[in-house]
């Protein structure tokens, strides 16, 4: 999908990512990976601050998101959770920082949108500190054939309606990437992975 439209579609999905913030398992998903932050931390696409009520006290946070819409309501979350985030407009596979710079980078259900998630984790790669640690949470192709069935059958859908691929084989292009993963949690039909990584 070309980038302006797809920005649309996620400026539109702003309000309800917002309201979503509440469900339970995501909540719970969420406070289990972020508590683990420290330090300088990344977090890439982060829509509407979701993750802000995790991060533990004493974090300084860039967040990054290429919709404006998204960028506005994570900037009042940071605030309402008082937490010292720097929040930048911008798409991430034209980003750069200078390498090294991240005690921690986060990034949840986000590699599911962007065109070139390999490039995404190399940049990842190339910015986290040699010690840093990389704390991910998404979605992608299921290991059972019934589910993974349905997945690829919908993708098309789901992509166009919510700029979502549910296909990605996220553990193998993490390890394509050389990451090194340090320990993994699958859940829903392992549709769903937290992930510790390093370098
Ligand atoms: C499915 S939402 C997830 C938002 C948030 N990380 C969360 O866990 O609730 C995907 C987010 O990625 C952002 N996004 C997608 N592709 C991007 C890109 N190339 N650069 C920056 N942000 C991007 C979208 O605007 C949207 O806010």
């Amino acid at each position: 999908m070309e980038k302006q439209k797809l920005i649309r579609v996620f400026d539109k999905q702003a309000t309800q990512y917002e309201k979503k913030t509440g469900d339970p398992n995501q909540k719970r998903w969420r406070q289990h990976l972020v508590s683990h932050a420290k330090g300088e931390v990344l977090e890439l696409a982060v829509g509407a601050g979701a993750n802000f009520p995790y991060y533990p006290p004493g974090v300084k946070v860039t967040a990054t998101d290429f919709s404006k819409v998204m960028l506005k309501k994570a900037k009042r979350a940071a605030k309402y959770h008082r937490i010292e985030a720097n929040c930048i407009c911008s798409d991430i596979e034209e980003m750069d920082f200078p390498d090294h710079s991240f005690d921690t980078i986060v990034s949840t259900l986000s590699f599911c949108s962007y065109d070139n998630p390999l490039m995404v984790l190399d940049k990842i790669k190339r910015w986290s500190k040699p010690d840093g640690q990389i704390l991910l949470l998404e979605h992608g192709i299921s290991s059972n054939f019934a589910v993974s069935a349905a997945q690829k059958a919908l993708n098309p859908l789901l992509y166009r309606v919510y700029g979502c691929h549910h296909t990605r084989n996220i553990l193998e292009l993490i390890r394509e990437s050389g990451l090194e993963i340090n320990k993994v949690e699958f859940y829903w039909l392992n549709t769903v992975h937290l992930i510790w990584a390093k370098n």
